[in-house]
């Protein structure tokens, strides 16, 4: 139980197994409803479409009633602080916030505000994703059992994808002992805490298990960024040839939204080695399972004052 999900590494293993656990109960059987007044406001300030839809169906399968502001549409337009904004959600009753942002802070910092209320972070600029790694953990134990002796390479646009610095944390703290970066050197973050950088995409497949591929994400590029699409493709590109060095039974994942023929050849974003819908598919169960948390938080607070 917790009242906001800012950052994965808040979770012990503990915390993320039980998250994990109660998402694959979620699958088998759908829980008791709870009641129809908890309002979830989904406010999302960048684009998106998984997410988003993930989280209102998570919440509808829950019983609860979802509010999504079209931030386009909304008072931001007219000058609004993103704290005003949540104060008048606020008084209007809304008790979960489900905010994504191009800036780092701002979640965190909504959550030092706003004491009674929650917030889960559905990404925030290049910096985290907590509840996409948790639906790629749900996905790698599904596929592979255990974290036990995994390898795991993320290919791609690293420095720019807070899929990628969420899903290390994450890793790390399931103790996955092969972490592999795999990235020309302009996608590669200045610091590397946790994993070993591979620049050549040959010694990044060879042998591993799971196979994250990422999207080049120009909107995030800085002015100074020199970049070839077309070196890229065929530096980096995850194609049935290259799959091949990796285990018989890899998986391939990928976040979403792909950019075919970019970072992942049609014929593996359709192909057998592929488990993208099901990271997609369970995303829905884990975003259950984190507002189940936070409501039985909430809930908890209430019973003891
Ligand atoms: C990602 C995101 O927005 O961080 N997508 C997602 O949430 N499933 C990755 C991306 O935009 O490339």
């Amino acid at each position: 139980m917790f009242r906001n999900l800012i950052e994965i590494s808040q979770l012990s293993k503990d915390d993320v197994f039980s998250l994990l656990n109660l998402a694959n109960e979620y699958r088998i059987k759908m829980p008791r409803r709870f009641p129809d007044d908890i309002v979830v406001a989904n406010l999302f300030y960048e684009d998106s479409t998984r997410t988003r839809v993930s989280f209102e169906l998570a919440a509808k399968k829950l019983g609860l009633t979802v509010i999504n502001l079209d931030i386009d549409k909304s008072s931001a337009n007219k000058g609004e602080t993103i704290e005003d904004t949540v104060a008048n959600l606020e008084a209007m009753g809304i008790s979960i916030f489900v905010i994504r942002h191009s800036k780092r802070d701002v979640i965190e910092n909504l959550a030092d505000t706003f004491k009674y209320v929650s917030f889960i972070n559905a990404g925030s600029g290049a910096h985290a994703h907590p509840t996409q790694c948790l639906l790629d953990l749900l996905t790698i134990l599904q596929f592979k059992g255990s974290f036990n002796n995994l390898s795991v390479a993320i290919v791609g646009d690293i420095k720019h994808s807070r899929v990628a610095n969420s899903l290390l944390h994450g890793l790390k703290l399931m103790d996955v002992a092969d972490i592999r970066l795999c990235s020309p050197k302009e996608f590669m973050p200045s610091k590397l805490p946790i994993g070993t950088y591979v620049e050549d995409i040959n010694s990044a497949l060879k042998d591993v298990d799971v196979i994250v591929t990422l999207r080049v994400q120009r909107e995030r590029f800085d002015d100074s960024l020199t970049f070839s699409l077309n070196a890229y493709r065929t530096h980096y590109r995850i194609d049935d040839e290259r799959i091949k060095l990796a285990k018989p039974n890899v998986i391939v994942m990928h976040p979403g939204p792909m950019n075919r023929g970019v970072e992942i050849a049609s014929s593996v974003a359709d192909g057998d080695k592929q488990c993208i819908f099901r990271q997609v598919d369970n995303g829905v169960f884990v975003r259950m399972a984190i507002l189940s948390s936070v409501i039985n938080f909430q809930q908890k607070l209430v019973s003891a004052t």
